[in-house]
């Protein structure tokens, strides 16, 4: 690219971005499109605690060099990593039929707050949906809505973009907890 035409084209970025955003009053530089997809749904871990083997869907499989793999550690859990296989419901009831699996994993990366990393992908077989949908992102659990990225899908859910809403719909003690999980698609196909 010769230089004026670098310079032109840098100038023109500078430009619209600089007009979106006053015509826009966000943050953003593109007005977001009109979601495509909406469902909510929920997911049940039930956590390894040394006696719950028969029904526990999650287990810690790492721990830091003081820590172990039937208690978190301390502080806040920090090093522990947890991989799950939990039953997907459409309702917050742990025992209405499943409509697929979340599976993947979450570790815990702060020593001064909880705050997890979760990786994960919902594969949904049911008469509705048929496909996965693939999420990362941080989940400071403390906090009531936490969003993260849905980085993509396949089947019904083919290339999905979009982001999900968490919020922690129930817990019991260290072994039982419901993530609501809002998800909205901008792009679907
Ligand atoms: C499994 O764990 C969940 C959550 O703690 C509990 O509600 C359920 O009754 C348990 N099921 C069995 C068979 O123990
Ligand atoms: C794991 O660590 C906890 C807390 O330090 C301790 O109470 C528990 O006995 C340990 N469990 C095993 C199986 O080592
Ligand atoms: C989806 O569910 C159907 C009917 O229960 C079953 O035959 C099929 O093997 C399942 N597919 C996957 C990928 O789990
Ligand atoms: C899900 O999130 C979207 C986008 O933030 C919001 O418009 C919608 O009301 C939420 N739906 C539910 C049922 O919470």
């Amino acid at each position: 690219m010769s230089r004026i035409a670098f310079h032109l084209c840098f100038m023109g970025l500078l430009l619209s971005s600089t007009v979106l955003r006053n015509v826009d009053g966000h943050a953003w530089k593109r007005q977001l499109p009109m979601p495509c997809k909406n469902l909510v749904l929920y997911f049940h871990d039930i956590l390894y605690n040394g006696k719950n083997i028969h029904n526990a869907t999650a287990a810690l499989v790492a721990a830091p060099a003081w820590g172990n793999l039937t208690t978190f550690a301390e502080p806040f859990k920090f090093g522990d990593v947890v991989v799950f296989d939990d039953p997907i419901t459409l309702d917050n009831n742990l025992h209405s039929p499943p409509v697929g699996r979340a599976q993947g994993f979450y570790l815990y990366n702060m020593k001064t707050t909880y705050n997890a990393w979760l990786g994960f992908t919902f594969v949904l077989n049911s008469t509705d949906y048929k496909g996965t949908i693939t999420f990362n992102g941080a989940d400071p659990p403390l906090v009531k809505y936490r969003d993260i990225s849905v980085v993509g899908g396949t089947g019904d859910f083919l290339m999905a973009r979009g982001i999900a809403t968490l919020s922690t719909d129930a817990i019991e003690g260290n072994v039982y907890f419901r993530l609501r999980v809002n998800i909205t698609l901008y792009e679907c196909y």
